[in-house]
């Protein structure tokens, strides 16, 4: 049965809610091996430490880290310290009262926090890898550039394997958003090989451990930051955003912030949900992460979903061996932009996708082949690879172009996705019930009308279907 579907999707929905009521790493079914590991490599023993090649790969198909970017911290074991950094540093010195050296160690804190440095510093402080003011982009994006490096010499470690004690209470966390990443311990792991560039000669590291982190959307605590809306040629109607999707609508918005912008006197302007990770820190990162910076509150428009990204599906045509669907994305934050923003979709028909118009496209085939009906996609690279914020540039679209198979219904709701990630996070889908629903009409006459339609819904702006 076609409808089937959606009572499965149901089904799990609530296992996973049920399964992971706190803060703990989310299973995600379209990246089941999604994590991002960071590699310790000892290089050289010091006097009294060593140096370690820190490596983080992100694993993650379409999670990116996004400026302001990563923070990563630890707790050392024994008394160890900083004495000097590459490609990164920690936020703070701490007190180094006990140190009569000069220069200073980089950082005597017992929990270093440490973040990215800017592209292209001081040649001095660089190494390969290094350097993207804390972004990272996801591996399904960007292969080739989903790695953070930097360089750390350590004191007060003893310079012997014996004596070097795993760091502990690892927390990886994105400062723009979301709850961030839940780490591992550390463990020792074979001592990685390093090849030289011409490929014949191969040095190792003196000790290597690695910690994976992977991400916890907390199902119940954080707010959602989107949801979506669907609409098809053969129906009037459209189906918004399910209420409350992300928050609910204040009884007394904020009036318009500026007066000039024609757009934003239309509507009231409401403050941004993720706001209020701010108040949560502790909650969030699990009490040992520092909390993140100080953000001013984002402003958005007020809508009855209250959710600072909107994906709207519209079934467009129907032809003889091909379906067409238009994907736009809209942005009502007025306080952000989403660089390399990345949506990922699961529909039984991505095992046939013909064409993605205007976004680049990826299968995954997070079980291999037999469940090929997940696909991600992302902006060209100075076309639309940048969502803008609220405004009349703050949305991007494209179509999607399906073969037909044997299972293609206009009925039960088939035409439209079972699950869909914005940047990783998991979008509020409106309930089946509330579906377009086919006219009891004629086909043919429905699909007549059906150009009408499609008429009159290209006619609206994107911007109207806020
Ligand atoms: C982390 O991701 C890599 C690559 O997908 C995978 O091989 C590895 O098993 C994952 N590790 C964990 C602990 O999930
Ligand atoms: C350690 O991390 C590196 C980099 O992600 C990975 O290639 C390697 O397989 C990991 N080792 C283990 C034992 O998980
Ligand atoms: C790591 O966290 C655990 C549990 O909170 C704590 O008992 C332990 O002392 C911490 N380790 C370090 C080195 O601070
Ligand atoms: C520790 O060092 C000793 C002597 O240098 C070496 O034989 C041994 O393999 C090392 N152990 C590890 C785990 O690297
Ligand atoms: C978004 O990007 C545009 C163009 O690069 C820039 O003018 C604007 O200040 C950015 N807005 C935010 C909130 O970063
Ligand atoms: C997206 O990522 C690519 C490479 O990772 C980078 O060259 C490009 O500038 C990024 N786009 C934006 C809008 O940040
Ligand atoms: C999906 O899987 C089928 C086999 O099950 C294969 O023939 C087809 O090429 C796959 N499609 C994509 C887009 O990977
Ligand atoms: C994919 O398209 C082929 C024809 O090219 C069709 O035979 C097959 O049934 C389609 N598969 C699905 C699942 O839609």
């Amino acid at each position: 049965m076609k409808g089937s579907r959606w009572f499965i999707a149901l089904i799990s929905a609530s296992v996973l809610f049920s399964a992971f009521p706190s803060a703990e790493c989310a299973f995600d079914p379209l990246d089941p091996n999604g994590n991002i590991t960071i590699k310790w490599d000892i290089t050289a023993w010091t006097g009294d430490g060593y140096v370690a090649t820190v490596t983080m790969f992100n694993w993650q198909m379409y999670r990116h880290i996004e400026a302001p970017g990563w923070q990563l911290s630890w707790a050392w074991a024994k008394n160890e310290i900083i004495w000097s950094m590459l490609g990164a540093q920690t936020t703070m010195q701490g007190d180094c009262s006990m140190f009569h050296s000069n220069p200073l160690p980089h950082c005597c804190d017992r929990r270093p926090v440490v973040i990215d440095l800017l592209p292209l510093p001081p040649e001095s402080m660089r190494i390969a890898n290094c350097c993207k003011g804390g972004v990272l982009p996801s591996f399904g994006q960007d292969p080739e550039n989903a790695l953070a490096v930097f360089q750390v010499a350590v004191g007060g470690a003893g310079n012997t394997n014996t004596t070097v004690v795993l760091p502990e209470n690892f927390t990886l966390s994105s400062s723009s958003s979301g709850p961030g990443y839940t780490c591992s311990p550390a463990m020792q792991v074979p001592k990685s090989q390093f090849l030289a560039p011409d490929g014949r000669r191969s040095t190792e590291a003196f000790m290597t451990w690695n910690v994976t982190c992977g991400y916890s959307q907390s199902l119940s605590m954080t707010p959602r930051t989107c949801c979506v809306s669907f609409s098809a040629f053969y129906s009037e109607k459209i189906v918004s955003c399910p209420e409350c999707s992300c928050a609910c609508k204040p009884t007394n918005p904020t009036e318009p912030v500026s007066s000039d912008d024609p757009d934003a006197t239309a509507q009231k302007v409401c403050i941004d949900p993720r706001t209020r990770y701010d108040k949560l820190p502790s909650v969030i990162s699990g009490g040992n992460s520092p909390p993140p910076p100080p953000s001013a509150p984002h402003l958005m428009y007020c809508t009855q979903d209250m959710c600072p990204v909107k994906i709207h599906w519209h079934v467009k045509t129907n032809y003889k061996e091909y379906w067409r669907v238009k994907v736009t994305i809209t942005n009502r934050d007025f306080g952000a932009n989403f660089s390399n923003w990345t949506l990922a979709l699961k529909h039984p028909n991505f095992n046939n996708l013909t064409e993605a118009f205007s976004y680049k496209y990826k299968a995954l085939n997070p079980y291999g082949a037999y469940s090929n009906d997940s696909a991600m996609f992302w902006g060209v690279t100075y076309f639309n690879d940048m969502l803008m914020e609220a405004g009349p540039n703050g949305n991007v679209q494209s179509d999607l172009l399906f073969r037909k198979g044997e299972d293609f219904t206009l009925r039960n709701g088939w035409t439209f996705p079972d699950r869909v990630y914005f940047n990783g996070d998991q979008c509020v889908l409106p309930l089946p019930q509330d579906f377009p629903t086919l006219p009891n009409g004629s086909p043919s006459l429905s699909a007549r009308l059906s150009l009408l339609l499609v008429l009159v819904v290209s006619a609206i702006s994107p911007f109207a279907l806020l």
